[in-house]
């Protein structure tokens, strides 16, 4: 099977066993400020794993494109990427251990058609302190899968990654124990840095033996599944969501959940028992194209090739989501991925519409299965196209200055300002002093490292602030931005018109930020007049409520407002805010929430909706920030 067929097949064998099929969420996520991107599949997810109703009942599966900027440098080695798909199933309350570990194990040997010797597995070795006990059920229930396939499974009990590379794996040896740094999974990394409110569990991954490649000793002296060699690769981890991190103790959710999620990237490199994930059916025609554009091989520019595969991919997706590259947020890695794509095809002798070529390649991969896709294609082309010339622009420039920079010899702070100022890549730096016969002394070399790791910490402790950890958006304080941000987009209809139509929303403890298609700036009488609106509906205290309803009635003769972009499933969860006695809502939005239950709490202590800021976001978008104060 290749990854195409793997996706369909995994989505319907979960149909078979009775899920829903729900679409992807955007990349970018809406209404958590917790984290840049969309980087699980339970992501978007997470207010029904913490309790909340799903309209579509208690068993989903999807296909979830992720992002993880935070492996952009290790990519250019067979496995990394920073964007893939987690193939992801649901149990909200419903199944647990004993149907989802037999069901993937199926998957994987009878509809994969992988060979069960190769698969070795992992369980949660329990967690004293927190009287967590060792998950023997899942031990169990793996053994008698790998009995019936006449696979010895024997268990071995590890601890922590460094217990695995000092005792290694003994023969027969197929279901290993390791602590909560391997096996214990909530949306942050440590377990002891689980906030209060935060759920979590014991997880059980299953991994892909490459018994062709030889461990490498740099990693340890033993290998186990969890080593880093690249013999081992994990495709699949079943997370038993069943506790949340109380005052003082782990508590039990009041239903056991599974969150599962496989890598699909990584599920077709063990079908075809690859260990380069670029051999994939997903990434190898991007591959086959710079080949032919460059008329070099990929044996010989292994890494220039993978990294702008990899990121083209990415930027492209992150195209179709509506990202635009810019210097902030969403839109910076965005730039940061083209721009690396962009700088690794000069070592293929790749000078100019690298986009142009590729970008069809990669729309081609994926416009069967996801139809925005084919609906955004144009589009996508054009803004990596633009991207492409002003960087292109912008190298011309970093020329220009590097000769006037340089003129007194080359130093650290000189190499950090093109590149800091300029986005003149180091590389070329180096490249451009060496052409023109410029000195490079060492000290300027390792000046400009500590420029550069004084900015990463900078840059390092800003994102540490997104991750803000809390509930993910579900304090009170969330919820009163996220009702207020309902109130605003319907005034911002009333007020402007119907084209106003919502395209982002990010929402802190501190202020709601909203996003939405308009041609021109909102005067300040308008603003006046959105916020007046809002702080009636406050005033008028509209009762907050939800009803799930079949799409095409919400979308259709209700009218439910959405969001562009967004995809829903055959039900949809449709927000009311209306005052007391009213016939007709204020609100009526499609939603997951939550929200608060009267808009009067968005009035306690006196406060008052109020527009700090309205500018420009991206063409014809506007971007309004507004506080409760
Ligand atoms: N949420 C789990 C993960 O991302 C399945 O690994």
């Amino acid at each position: 099977m290749n990854a195409q067929q793997i996706r369909a097949a995994y989505l319907d064998f979960c149909k078979k066993n009775g899920h829903v099929v729900i679409p992807r969420a955007l990349l970018v996520p809406q209404n958590d400020p917790t984290t840049l991107f969309t980087g699980s599949g339970m992501q978007p997810l997470m207010p029904y794993l913490l309790g909340e109703a799903h309209p579509e009942g208690t068993r989903l599966v999807d296909s979830q494109t992720c992002l993880r900027a935070q492996d952009i440098e290790e990519v250019g080695d067979n496995r990394h990427t920073t964007f893939f798909e987690m193939l992801g199933n649901w149990s909200l309350g419903d199944y647990f251990k004993a149907e989802q570990l037999p069901w993937f194990f199926e998957f994987l040997t009878e509809v994969v058609g992988i060979d069960p010797a190769r698969l070795y597995v992992t369980c949660f070795i329990g967690d004293e302190e927190n009287g967590i006990p060792k998950d023997n059920d899942s031990a169990d229930i793996w053994k008698k899968l790998f009995d019936a396939k006449g696979v010895a499974a024997e268990r071995a009990d590890i601890g922590s990654e460094a217990d695995g590379y000092a005792r290694g794996m003994k023969p027969g040896e197929r279901i290993f124990f390791y602590d909560a740094s391997k096996n214990w999974w909530w949306r942050g990394n440590k377990i002891k840095d689980m906030p209060v409110g935060e759920p979590g569990g014991g997880d059980s991954e299953v991994f892909y033996e490459f018994d062709f490649v030889e461990h490498n000793a740099d990693f340890g002296p033993h290998c186990h599944p969890n080593c880093d060699c690249g013999r081992f690769v994990e495709i699949g981890n079943s997370v038993f969501m069943e506790y949340v991190r109380g005052e003082n103790r782990f508590e039990k959710l009041p239903k056991q959940n599974v969150d599962f999620g496989g890598g699909l990237e990584r599920i077709a490199m063990a079908a075809i028992n690859s260990p380069d994930v670029y051999k994939i059916s997903l990434l190898w025609p991007i591959i086959e194209k710079l080949e032919a554009l460059s008329g070099k091989k990929y044996d010989s520019y292994t890494t220039a090739m993978r990294v702008i595969a990899d990121h083209l991919r990415g930027a492209a997706f992150l195209a179709v989501d509506g990202v635009v590259p810019s210097n902030k947020e969403q839109g910076y890695v965005m730039r940061r991925l083209m721009r690396r794509a962009i700088r690794f095809a000069f070592d293929l002798g790749i000078e100019q519409a690298l986009c142009e070529h590729v970008i069809p390649v990669i729309a081609e991969l994926y416009r069967a299965d996801f139809p925005e896709v084919l609906e955004r294609e144009q589009q996508v082309i054009d803004v990596l196209i633009k991207e492409e010339k002003i960087f292109r622009q912008t190298l011309r420039k970093g020329l220009h200055e590097f000769s006037k920079l340089t003129q007194e010899g080359l130093t650290g702070a000189t190499i950090f300002k093109l590149y800091d100022t300029y986005g003149f890549p180091v590389e070329l730096t180096y490249e451009e002093a060496y052409k023109q016969n410029i000195q490079l002394s060492d000290t300027a070399k390792q000046d400009f490292e500590q420029l550069m790791q004084a900015q990463r910490e900078r840059s390092q402790t800003a994102s540490k602030g997104v991750f803000k950890g809390g509930l993910g958006g579900h304090t009170l304080q969330h919820k009163k931005y996220h009702t207020a941000t309902h109130l605003m987009y319907q005034a911002l209809r009333q007020v402007l018109g119907d084209h106003v139509i919502q395209r982002g929303s990010n929402i802190t403890e501190e202020r709601l930020r909203f996003d939405f298609s308009h041609p021109e700036k909102v005067t300040p009488e308008q603003l006046k007049q959105v916020e007046d609106i809002v702080n009636e509906q406050i005033g008028n205290d509209l009762k907050v409520s939800w009803a799930e309803y079949p799409t095409e009635e919400a979308r259709g003769p209700l009218g439910a407002l959405g969001q562009f972009g967004d995809r829903y499933g055959d039900t949809v969860k449709v927000y009311k805010m209306i005052a007391d006695g009213a016939d007709k809502p204020f609100s009526f939005e499609i939603c997951g929430g939550p929200h608060v239950d009267h808009t009067a709490q968005l009035a306690e202590d006196g406060k008052r909706f109020k527009i700090v800021k309205e500018e420009a976001s991206s063409a014809g978008v506007r971007r309004i920030k507004a506080v409760l104060q």
